[in-house]
């Protein structure tokens, strides 16, 4: 089926389920003081301000509360623009499939979209919501759906019994969004060491290697697996792909970035991942950061190309900043600190001299970096900087 059709129909179907499309914080929250009385917008509130503690039970209990029926339009409109990235490009997909699973369904917006499709194919969405399934499966029998069923569970504990040969975890298997994931071997290198107890502590305590563990044995020899998590930094999507691929699941396609707006906000997000079981797919998993917008380094041209008088020579606050420290010519210390943590994140600051001026590098294990080049004349303000970092590393 061709995308841009898929899209449409996304869209009516959105509407049915009386989601709108917002693109003005303004225009969304008045609409939200018109639908919603003023004690449900607080309880909401509450419920958004518990699922940031990040305890399953907290996190049910706001997944709950949005299954409402007069809550439920008014919250999920604002991943109106994330359906509309996520749905079509799983839809595109599905053929080939009989069986299709949804894990972390919700209120099931997207699930009754590929039921709506796919009549053919027999789709389950699981959710540990007892207020979202419910929700799903109301929903379902409006819409008239004969291929789709709803089933509350916990996949931390529990797989439905099944099997199926295709499976989607959209925005599902990685709740615990404050995790950071996995430091560098050192502020040095973006490369994540190759530790076992490390990826198996990053599985436990995000849940989801039981939760990999419970899908993998569902999935017929020949199944596939749909996955676009919040893993954008490479902290955590390297241990995802990891998780992913110690599970014989193989990319199948290159994996792709998605950028959307949550109404005014731009969420950056994925990568989307197609995956394959077994080793024999031919595309490698990447472990280097994804191409930035840092500004290009050329040390010789800095001076010509300045932007100011007060403006810094050079300034880069991307991963590609370490690019450019690596070739600045000649480089000589003034001073520099590195701060090391138990749980092995590190945080190096510089204050040195190269050729093309005096600068600033900042660079921790969680892949941050920072370079900032000025002419000699203004070292002063550097030396402020430095200072401030110092003052309060970590
Ligand atoms: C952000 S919503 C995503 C819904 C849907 N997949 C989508 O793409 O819009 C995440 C859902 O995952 C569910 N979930 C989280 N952990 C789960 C678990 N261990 N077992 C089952 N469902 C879970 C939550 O209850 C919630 O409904």
């Amino acid at each position: 089926m061709a995308n841009d059709s898929l899209k449409q129909l996304l869209q009516s179907h959105l509407a049915w389920w009386g989601l709108r499309q917002f693109t003005s914080d303004d225009a969304y929250f008045s609409w939200q003081r018109e639908t919603l009385s003023p004690d449900e917008i607080i309880a909401l509130l509450r419920a958004v301000e518990e699922k940031r503690h990040g305890s399953p039970a907290s996190e049910t209990s706001f997944y709950d509360a949005t299954a409402q029926p007069r809550i439920l339009p008014v919250l999920y409109s604002q991943r109106y623009d994330y359906y509309m990235a996520v749905g079509p490009r799983v839809a595109d997909r599905v053929d080939g499939a009989r069986s299709i699973l949804d894990v972390g369904c919700g209120v099931g917006i997207l699930t009754t979209f590929y039921a709506r499709q796919y009549p053919d194919k027999t789709v389950v969405g699981i959710d540990r919501s007892p207020a979202s399934i419910a929700r799903a499966q109301e929903q379902a029998t409006a819409l008239n759906l004969r291929n789709v069923q709803f089933e509350c569970l916990d996949l931390d504990h529990r797989a439905p019994a099944l099997s199926v040969d295709l499976i989607l975890a959209t925005h599902a298997l990685l709740q615990a969004e404050q995790d950071p994931g996995i430091p560098s071997r050192s502020w040095k290198t973006f490369e994540r060491a190759v530790d076992g107890q490390q990826q198996g502590e990053f599985e436990r305590r995000t849940g989801i290697g039981a939760k990999l563990d419970h899908l993998r044995a569902l999935l017929s020899a020949r199944g596939r697996m749909i996955v676009c998590e919040k893993t954008r930094q490479l902290a955590r999507r390297i241990p995802l792909q990891r998780a992913l691929a110690a599970r014989d699941l193989g990319l199948i396609e290159q994996p792709e970035l998605l950028r959307y707006r949550l109404v005014e906000e731009i969420a950056d997000d994925g990568p989307f991942f197609v995956l394959g079981v077994g080793t024999a797919h031919e595309r490698q998993w990447n472990e280097l950061p994804e191409p930035d917008e840092g500004s290009p380094f050329e040390g010789a041209k800095l001076k010509a190309t300045s932007t100011g008088p007060d403006a810094p020579l050079y300034e880069n606050h991307w991963p590609s900043a370490q690019g450019a420290w690596e070739q600045l010519r000649d480089r000589q210390l003034i001073k520099e600190n590195t701060y090391q943590e138990p749980d092995g994140r590190q945080l190096h600051v510089e204050l040195g001299q190269a050729q093309e001026g005096v600068y600033l590098y900042c660079a921790n294990t969680f892949d941050q970096r920072q370079l900032v080049i000025v002419e000699p004349a203004r070292r002063g303000m550097l030396e402020v900087y430095y200072q401030e970092i110092v003052n309060s590393p970590l």
